[in-house]
């Protein structure tokens, strides 16, 4: 193999070379070990593409996609039934792993820590983590089965994450049934020449490689393997940052594995045209997901006859995915594409003074889970309704907050409470007076309260139905 200044040389990183004079002892051999780490053919290659050329996506051709909607009519509800029973049977035989991408920060919204570990419960404070734990937990518990659940970090709160779980007793998980794993990194460079930047004398910037890292992170860590060891076929993916998510919900399960389907996405209708989320669409005879961020304005904007969005079919960022595409993708070093992110990176420059940018340097490399559907064998988009399953925290307030999150699970539960014939006080516009919380431990869904909820049941302030605490589900706030 070359020597590393002959790779550096070759792949336009000449300015490592001089980094690496500048050093001597271990600070050196920790620069050196950094970049022989590096694939830095692949990192000249992006640079050459996303960099130093415009790689314009072909978005020219879109189409709206084939959606299973929400189902309206008896055989659409017949279909939903099939394909619940399908999905069940699938979590039942324990071939369903869970795994949540939960690499980011919640730098977004002003919060120091793994954004899992944000406490948005109205009435109890838990967190995000907690509520995805409980939901895991009732599954198992329902349908008899394993459900193993992965969690992705990223290098920035990996240690932080896994002394929450370990502080939190696993949520009361067993903890041979959670496996945490690091996703990789990407080296961010200077986003007019290319060049790989210091972050200290013997550092370079990385950043988290985009949740597509997921993909190479389970192979490297060998959960494809233990994945196949188990008889596990179906990963059901999701983010941390959506309270209301179904996870591992069967119909879409079931939807997905009836048509033989190797990736599957959840979409609901977005909001408007400018709401942030991903369309699901149609190109070139292949699905595809296109960022809201990529999406072009005319598409964002088009309507059809009946005035509704053209493309409405918004990403949820839940999917299905076959192991046997998690294989594929992983089998060959080129993997999924890379996108770029343009963004402020505090660097060196050639002189080692240390520059905090004012405006964004830098270009950071970033692979999406999603640009494995048009590599899937066969593909479905689910609809669900947004109300009850979709109220993601993005922002630290107004639209996708935790204000709003909280206002949606309480509609939600409101309607749960409803339908179990409880009295549930309302203001003038329909929404719960009071905040509710009902663990998935005590019910996972309307039907499974109504079993539960004791007859008679009284709301006389704010409620969360706890299962773990044994007291007719009452419990009061503190
Ligand atoms: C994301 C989706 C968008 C979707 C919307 C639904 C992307 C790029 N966009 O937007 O299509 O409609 O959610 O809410 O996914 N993460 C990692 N590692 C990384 C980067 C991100 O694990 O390197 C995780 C984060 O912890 C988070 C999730 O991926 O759970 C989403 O990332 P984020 O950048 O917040 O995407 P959004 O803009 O919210």
């Amino acid at each position: 193999m070359d020597s590393l200044e002959a790779r550096l040389r070759d792949t336009g990183q000449e300015h490592l070379i001089d980094a690496l004079a500048r050093l001597d002892g271990p600070a050196r051999t920790r620069l050196e070990a950094q970049l022989n780490a590096l694939d830095l053919p692949q990192v000249h290659r992006l640079v050459q593409q996303l960099v130093h050329a415009e790689n314009a996506l072909p978005y020219a051709d879109l189409e709206p996609p084939d959606v299973i909607n929400v189902p309206a009519s008896t055989a659409e509800l017949a279909r939903d039934r099939q394909a619940r029973a399908v999905g069940e049977d699938l979590l039942a035989d324990d071939r369903v792993a869970a795994v949540l991408v939960a690499g980011g920060q919640g730098t977004r919204l002003g919060f120091d820590g793994p954004k899992g570990a944000l406490p948005f419960g109205a009435v109890s404070g838990r967190t995000l983590f907690t509520h995805h734990a409980a939901k895991i937990d009732a599954i198992r518990t329902r349908y008899g089965c394993g459900v193993p659940w992965y969690v992705m970090t990223s290098p920035q709160n990996d240690e932080a994450t896994r002394a929450i779980f370990a502080a939190d007793d696993w949520f009361g998980l067993d903890p041979e049934s959670v496996r945490i794993f690091v996703q990789g990194t990407m080296p961010a460079v200077d986003r007019v020449t290319g060049r790989i930047l210091l972050e200290a004398p013997d550092h370079i910037a990385l950043s988290p490689d985009g949740h597509g890292g997921l993909f190479p992170a389970l192979r490297r860590h060998g959960v494809l393997d233990e994945m196949r060891e188990r008889g596990i076929t179906t990963m059901f993916t999701f983010q941390v940052d959506n309270p209301l998510a179904r996870v591992a919900r069967p119909e879409f399960l079931g939807h997905h594995a009836g048509a033989h389907a190797e990736m599957s996405s959840i979409v609901v209708r977005k909001r408007d045209p400018t709401e942030p989320v991903g369309i699901v669409a149609r190109s070139r005879g292949t699905t595809v997901l296109v960022e809201y961020s990529d999406l072009p304005d005319e598409f964002a904007q088009a309507r059809d006859t009946s005035g509704d969005l053209r493309f409405w079919a918004g990403s949820i960022a839940e999917h299905a995915i076959e192991l046997s595409l998690a294989e594929r993708v992983t089998e060959d070093r080129a993997g999924l594409p890379f996108r770029k992110a343009v963004k402020r990176v505090p660097y060196l420059d050639d002189r080692g003074v240390p520059v905090t940018p004012e405006t964004p340097n830098a270009v950071k490399f970033e692979s999406f889970i999603f640009d494995a559907l048009p590599l899937a064998r066969n593909v479905v988009s689910v609809e669900v309704v947004r109300g009850e399953e979709f109220s993601p925290i993005k922002n630290a307030n107004g639209n996708d907050s935790p204000a709003t999150a909280r206002r949606d699970l309480n509609r939600e539960y409101g309607r749960w409470l409803d339908a179990a014939g409880v009295t549930v006080p309302r203001d003038a516009a329909g929404d719960p007076t009071v905040d509710i919380e009902i663990d998935p431990r005590y019910a996972l869904d309307a039907d499974q309260l109504a079993e539960r909820i004791p007859p008679g049941f009284l709301i006389d302030g704010p409620l969360f139905l706890d299962a773990a605490r044994g007291n007719g589900g009452r419990t009061a706030p503190t």
